[in-house]
Protein backbone atom coordinates (compact mmCIF):
# COMPACT_ATOMS: atom_id res chain seq x y z
CA UNK A 1 0.00 0.00 0.00
CA UNK A 2 0.71 3.71 -0.40
CA UNK A 3 1.74 5.63 2.29
CA UNK A 4 2.99 8.65 0.92
CA UNK A 5 0.58 11.38 0.05
CA UNK A 6 -0.44 11.37 -3.45
CA UNK A 7 0.76 14.34 -5.53
CA UNK A 8 -1.90 16.37 -6.32
CA UNK A 9 -2.54 16.80 -10.55
CA UNK A 10 0.87 15.20 -11.17
CA UNK A 11 0.04 15.16 -14.64
CA UNK A 12 -1.05 18.60 -15.10
CA UNK A 13 2.39 19.87 -12.87
CA UNK A 14 4.67 17.92 -15.53
CA UNK A 15 2.42 19.34 -18.47
CA UNK A 16 2.43 22.78 -17.31
CA UNK A 17 5.89 23.21 -15.29
CA UNK A 18 7.71 21.29 -18.56
CA UNK A 19 10.77 20.07 -16.30
CA UNK A 20 13.07 19.40 -18.81
CA UNK A 21 16.90 17.48 -18.69
CA UNK A 22 19.20 19.49 -16.10
CA UNK A 23 17.01 21.86 -15.10
CA UNK A 24 16.77 22.87 -11.47
CA UNK A 25 13.60 23.45 -9.28
CA UNK A 26 12.25 25.00 -5.92
CA UNK A 27 9.82 22.53 -4.30
CA UNK A 28 8.62 24.99 -1.63
CA UNK A 29 6.34 22.51 -0.38
CA UNK A 30 8.52 19.00 -0.39
CA UNK A 31 6.20 17.38 1.92
CA UNK A 32 6.51 13.50 0.77
CA UNK A 33 8.45 14.42 -2.19
CA UNK A 34 5.71 13.34 -4.41
CA UNK A 35 6.38 15.99 -6.90
CA UNK A 36 9.95 16.51 -7.00
CA UNK A 37 10.28 12.85 -7.79
CA UNK A 38 8.79 13.34 -10.50
CA UNK A 39 10.15 16.22 -11.87
CA UNK A 40 13.81 14.73 -10.78
CA UNK A 41 12.80 12.01 -13.28
CA UNK A 42 12.54 14.40 -15.66
CA UNK A 43 15.76 16.63 -15.07
CA UNK A 44 17.79 13.67 -15.25
CA UNK A 45 20.99 13.18 -15.04
CA UNK A 46 22.33 16.43 -13.26
CA UNK A 47 18.60 18.63 -12.51
CA UNK A 48 19.26 19.72 -9.01
CA UNK A 49 16.37 20.08 -6.80
CA UNK A 50 16.17 22.78 -3.35
CA UNK A 51 13.28 21.56 -1.22
CA UNK A 52 11.48 23.49 1.48
CA UNK A 53 9.64 21.51 3.91
CA UNK A 54 9.13 23.06 7.80
CA UNK A 55 7.64 20.06 9.23
CA UNK A 56 10.62 17.49 10.48
CA UNK A 57 8.68 14.17 10.23
CA UNK A 58 7.55 14.90 6.58
CA UNK A 59 11.47 16.24 5.87
CA UNK A 60 12.53 12.86 6.96
CA UNK A 61 10.48 10.71 5.06
CA UNK A 62 10.76 12.68 1.97
CA UNK A 63 14.47 11.72 2.09
CA UNK A 64 13.94 8.24 3.13
CA UNK A 65 12.26 8.17 0.01
CA UNK A 66 14.38 10.33 -1.95
CA UNK A 67 17.51 7.91 -1.12
CA UNK A 68 15.39 4.17 -1.74
CA UNK A 69 15.16 5.64 -5.23
CA UNK A 70 18.69 6.97 -5.54
CA UNK A 71 17.92 10.89 -6.12
CA UNK A 72 18.80 12.25 -3.02
CA UNK A 73 22.21 13.41 -4.27
CA UNK A 74 20.32 15.71 -6.41
CA UNK A 75 18.22 17.35 -3.91
CA UNK A 76 18.95 19.69 -0.74
CA UNK A 77 16.43 19.63 1.76
CA UNK A 78 15.78 23.12 3.60
CA UNK A 79 14.07 23.00 7.08
CA UNK A 80 12.82 26.64 6.87
CA UNK A 81 9.73 28.49 5.53
CA UNK A 82 9.90 28.93 1.56
CA UNK A 83 9.40 32.43 2.66
CA UNK A 84 12.64 33.03 3.13
CA UNK A 85 13.46 31.61 -0.39
CA UNK A 86 15.73 34.53 -1.36
CA UNK A 87 18.07 33.58 1.44
CA UNK A 88 18.84 30.44 -0.59
CA UNK A 89 18.81 31.32 -4.08
CA UNK A 90 22.74 31.53 -4.49
CA UNK A 91 22.42 27.35 -3.66
CA UNK A 92 21.23 27.15 -7.40
CA UNK A 93 23.68 28.05 -10.26
CA UNK A 94 20.10 29.42 -12.18
CA UNK A 95 16.45 28.59 -11.30
CA UNK A 96 14.24 27.37 -13.72
CA UNK A 97 10.73 26.35 -11.87
CA UNK A 98 9.35 26.61 -8.47
CA UNK A 99 6.23 24.87 -7.07
CA UNK A 100 4.26 25.19 -4.43
CA UNK A 101 1.57 22.70 -3.11
CA UNK A 102 0.37 24.62 -0.14
CA UNK A 103 -1.38 23.84 2.80
CA UNK A 104 -1.08 20.11 4.72
CA UNK A 105 -0.47 16.85 3.60
CA UNK A 106 -2.78 13.87 4.00
CA UNK A 107 -1.90 12.54 7.18
CA UNK A 108 -0.14 15.65 8.53
CA UNK A 109 -3.40 16.91 9.42
CA UNK A 110 -5.10 13.83 11.51
CA UNK A 111 -1.41 12.28 12.64
CA UNK A 112 0.77 15.34 13.35
CA UNK A 113 -0.67 15.61 17.09
CA UNK A 114 -0.33 19.29 16.42
CA UNK A 115 -4.39 20.25 16.63
CA UNK A 116 -5.03 20.98 13.22
CA UNK A 117 -8.43 18.55 12.83
CA UNK A 118 -11.42 19.04 15.26
CA UNK A 119 -11.84 15.82 15.03
CA UNK A 120 -9.03 14.55 17.43
CA UNK A 121 -8.40 15.63 20.83
CA UNK A 122 -4.94 17.38 20.64
CA UNK A 123 -2.98 20.31 22.30
CA UNK A 124 -4.11 23.73 20.46
CA UNK A 125 -0.59 24.06 18.70
CA UNK A 126 -1.36 24.09 14.78
CA UNK A 127 2.13 25.60 13.96
CA UNK A 128 3.59 23.59 10.91
CA UNK A 129 7.22 23.95 12.42
CA UNK A 130 8.52 24.70 15.54
CA UNK A 131 8.81 28.01 15.93
CA UNK A 132 6.37 30.95 16.57
CA UNK A 133 3.30 31.77 18.30
CA UNK A 134 0.73 28.75 18.77
CA UNK A 135 -2.79 28.64 18.07
CA UNK A 136 -3.11 28.06 22.05
CA UNK A 137 -1.89 31.46 22.33
CA UNK A 138 -3.61 33.16 20.31
CA UNK A 139 -7.29 31.75 21.59
CA UNK A 140 -6.38 33.02 24.99
CA UNK A 141 -5.29 36.23 24.11
CA UNK A 142 -6.12 38.22 21.62
CA UNK A 143 -8.89 40.29 22.02
CA UNK A 144 -12.53 40.06 20.67
CA UNK A 145 -11.75 42.37 17.81
CA UNK A 146 -8.52 40.63 16.92
CA UNK A 147 -10.58 37.23 17.12
CA UNK A 148 -13.33 38.62 15.21
CA UNK A 149 -11.05 39.83 12.72
CA UNK A 150 -9.14 36.39 11.98
CA UNK A 151 -12.22 34.47 11.79
CA UNK A 152 -13.79 36.97 9.40
CA UNK A 153 -11.08 37.13 7.12
CA UNK A 154 -9.29 34.32 7.27
CA UNK A 155 -12.04 31.93 8.01
CA UNK A 156 -14.95 33.63 5.92
CA UNK A 157 -16.92 32.83 8.68
CA UNK A 158 -20.63 34.54 8.82
CA UNK A 159 -20.74 34.78 12.45
CA UNK A 160 -17.31 35.92 13.55
CA UNK A 161 -17.96 38.35 16.31
CA UNK A 162 -20.29 35.70 17.99
CA UNK A 163 -17.92 33.19 18.08
CA UNK A 164 -15.08 35.35 19.08
CA UNK A 165 -17.52 36.53 21.91
CA UNK A 166 -18.55 33.06 22.56
CA UNK A 167 -14.23 32.23 23.04
CA UNK A 168 -13.96 35.45 25.15
CA UNK A 169 -16.52 34.12 27.37
CA UNK A 170 -14.97 30.83 27.48
CA UNK A 171 -11.86 31.49 28.85
CA UNK A 172 -12.86 34.11 31.41
CA UNK A 173 -13.34 30.44 33.35
CA UNK A 174 -10.68 28.88 31.85
CA UNK A 175 -8.07 29.04 29.57
CA UNK A 176 -8.91 26.62 26.21
CA UNK A 177 -6.11 24.29 25.63
CA UNK A 178 -7.31 21.48 23.21
CA UNK A 179 -8.71 20.90 19.78
CA UNK A 180 -11.76 19.23 22.08
CA UNK A 181 -12.27 22.81 23.74
CA UNK A 182 -12.46 25.16 21.05
CA UNK A 183 -14.40 22.99 18.92
CA UNK A 184 -17.34 22.36 21.36
CA UNK A 185 -17.44 26.46 22.21
CA UNK A 186 -17.92 26.36 18.61
CA UNK A 187 -20.22 23.64 18.06
CA UNK A 188 -22.16 25.18 21.04
CA UNK A 189 -23.10 28.14 19.48
CA UNK A 190 -24.15 26.81 16.56
CA UNK A 191 -26.66 24.00 18.75
CA UNK A 192 -28.30 27.25 20.45
CA UNK A 193 -27.92 29.41 16.79
CA UNK A 194 -30.09 26.25 15.12
CA UNK A 195 -31.79 25.41 18.29
CA UNK A 196 -31.34 21.42 18.25
CA UNK A 197 -29.43 18.93 20.12
CA UNK A 198 -27.61 17.54 17.41
CA UNK A 199 -23.80 16.45 18.23
CA UNK A 200 -22.77 18.09 15.39
CA UNK A 201 -25.33 20.65 13.63
CA UNK A 202 -23.54 20.33 10.02
CA UNK A 203 -23.74 23.26 8.12
CA UNK A 204 -24.27 22.88 4.19
CA UNK A 205 -22.12 19.54 4.77
CA UNK A 206 -19.42 20.91 6.77
CA UNK A 207 -18.71 20.78 10.35
CA UNK A 208 -18.97 24.18 12.01
CA UNK A 209 -15.61 24.28 13.02
CA UNK A 210 -13.50 24.02 9.94
CA UNK A 211 -13.64 27.64 9.00
CA UNK A 212 -12.61 28.72 12.59
CA UNK A 213 -10.40 25.93 12.61
CA UNK A 214 -8.80 27.35 8.99
CA UNK A 215 -8.56 31.02 10.36
CA UNK A 216 -6.61 29.88 13.24
CA UNK A 217 -4.23 27.72 11.37
CA UNK A 218 -4.01 30.85 8.46
CA UNK A 219 -3.29 33.11 11.57
CA UNK A 220 -0.53 30.87 13.33
CA UNK A 221 1.39 30.21 10.62
CA UNK A 222 1.21 33.44 8.58
CA UNK A 223 -0.04 31.23 5.64
CA UNK A 224 -0.59 34.41 3.43
CA UNK A 225 1.90 36.42 4.05
CA UNK A 226 4.12 33.82 3.62
CA UNK A 227 2.89 33.31 -0.02
CA UNK A 228 3.07 36.73 -0.81
CA UNK A 229 6.70 36.81 0.10
CA UNK A 230 7.21 33.74 -2.19
CA UNK A 231 5.01 34.96 -5.08
CA UNK A 232 7.47 38.46 -4.63
CA UNK A 233 10.77 36.70 -4.50
CA UNK A 234 10.16 33.88 -6.22
CA UNK A 235 9.66 35.91 -9.14
CA UNK A 236 12.53 37.84 -8.98
CA UNK A 237 15.11 35.17 -8.05
CA UNK A 238 13.33 32.71 -11.32
CA UNK A 239 15.59 32.63 -14.30
CA UNK A 240 13.86 34.37 -17.47
CA UNK A 241 11.77 31.31 -19.14
CA UNK A 242 11.46 30.36 -15.76
CA UNK A 243 7.76 28.68 -14.69
CA UNK A 244 6.14 29.34 -11.02
CA UNK A 245 3.19 27.38 -10.13
CA UNK A 246 0.95 27.35 -7.27
CA UNK A 247 -1.50 24.90 -6.17
CA UNK A 248 -3.93 26.40 -3.52
CA UNK A 249 -7.04 25.06 -1.59
CA UNK A 250 -8.72 27.88 -0.65
CA UNK A 251 -10.05 30.82 -2.50
CA UNK A 252 -7.94 33.62 -0.23
CA UNK A 253 -4.83 31.52 -1.59
CA UNK A 254 -6.25 31.45 -5.02
CA UNK A 255 -7.15 35.38 -5.25
CA UNK A 256 -3.39 36.08 -3.84
CA UNK A 257 -2.06 33.82 -6.55
CA UNK A 258 -4.45 35.17 -9.44
CA UNK A 259 -4.02 38.68 -8.40
CA UNK A 260 -0.11 38.87 -8.38
CA UNK A 261 -0.20 36.93 -11.82
CA UNK A 262 -2.08 39.52 -13.37
CA UNK A 263 -0.28 42.66 -11.75
CA UNK A 264 3.35 41.53 -11.72
CA UNK A 265 5.32 43.54 -14.21
CA UNK A 266 8.05 40.28 -14.52
CA UNK A 267 5.63 37.33 -15.37
CA UNK A 268 2.88 36.18 -18.12
CA UNK A 269 0.64 34.48 -17.62
CA UNK A 270 0.00 30.46 -18.93
CA UNK A 271 -2.93 28.99 -17.43
CA UNK A 272 -5.76 31.87 -18.20
CA UNK A 273 -8.02 29.89 -15.82
CA UNK A 274 -6.75 27.77 -13.33
CA UNK A 275 -6.63 24.47 -13.57
CA UNK A 276 -8.82 22.22 -11.61
CA UNK A 277 -8.35 17.95 -10.53
CA UNK A 278 -9.71 15.78 -13.08
CA UNK A 279 -13.23 13.80 -12.01
CA UNK A 280 -10.91 10.50 -11.86
CA UNK A 281 -8.69 12.41 -9.40
CA UNK A 282 -11.01 13.58 -6.99
CA UNK A 283 -12.59 10.54 -6.74
CA UNK A 284 -9.65 8.95 -5.46
CA UNK A 285 -8.36 12.10 -3.59
CA UNK A 286 -11.02 14.12 -2.05
CA UNK A 287 -8.47 16.68 -1.48
CA UNK A 288 -7.70 17.53 -4.41
CA UNK A 289 -11.56 18.94 -4.82
CA UNK A 290 -11.10 22.15 -3.98
CA UNK A 291 -7.18 22.38 -5.96
CA UNK A 292 -6.29 24.75 -8.01
CA UNK A 293 -3.25 25.34 -10.25
CA UNK A 294 -1.98 28.54 -11.77
CA UNK A 295 1.29 29.16 -13.61
CA UNK A 296 3.50 31.68 -14.86
CA UNK A 297 6.39 32.21 -17.09
CA UNK A 298 8.88 34.93 -16.28
CA UNK A 299 9.46 36.95 -19.11
C1 LIG B 1 0.38 19.63 0.43
S1 LIG B 1 1.86 19.22 1.19
C2 LIG B 1 2.97 18.96 -0.14
C3 LIG B 1 2.99 17.58 -0.65
C4 LIG B 1 4.04 17.32 -1.71
N1 LIG B 1 3.81 18.12 -2.89
C5 LIG B 1 4.08 15.84 -2.07
O1 LIG B 1 3.78 15.49 -3.21
O2 LIG B 1 4.41 15.01 -1.21
C6 LIG B 1 2.44 20.74 1.82
C7 LIG B 1 3.71 20.60 2.65
O3 LIG B 1 4.29 21.90 2.77
C8 LIG B 1 4.71 22.13 4.08
N2 LIG B 1 4.61 23.58 4.25
C9 LIG B 1 3.48 24.31 4.33
N3 LIG B 1 3.77 25.62 4.42
C10 LIG B 1 5.12 25.72 4.37
C11 LIG B 1 6.02 26.82 4.40
N4 LIG B 1 5.57 28.07 4.52
N5 LIG B 1 7.35 26.57 4.30
C12 LIG B 1 7.80 25.29 4.18
N6 LIG B 1 6.99 24.20 4.17
C13 LIG B 1 5.67 24.42 4.25
C14 LIG B 1 3.79 21.32 4.95
O4 LIG B 1 4.43 20.95 6.15
C15 LIG B 1 3.47 20.12 4.06
O5 LIG B 1 4.31 19.03 4.32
Amino acid sequence: MNMYHNPVMIKEVLEEMNPQPGENFVDCTLGNAGHTIEILRRTKPDGRILGFELDIKASGEAKERLKEGGLLSRVEIIEDNFRNIKKYKNKLPKIDGILADLGLRSGQIEESGKGFSFNADEPLDMRFGLQGTSAEEIVNTYTMDELSHIFSEYGEEKNYQHIAKEIVKARKNKPIKTTSELAEIILDFYRQKLKTKKEIPWIGGIHPATRIFQAFRIEVNDELGALKKLLEDGSEILSSGGRIGIISYHSLEDRIVKRFYRTSPQLVIKTKKPIISSEEEVKKNRRARSAKFRVAIKE
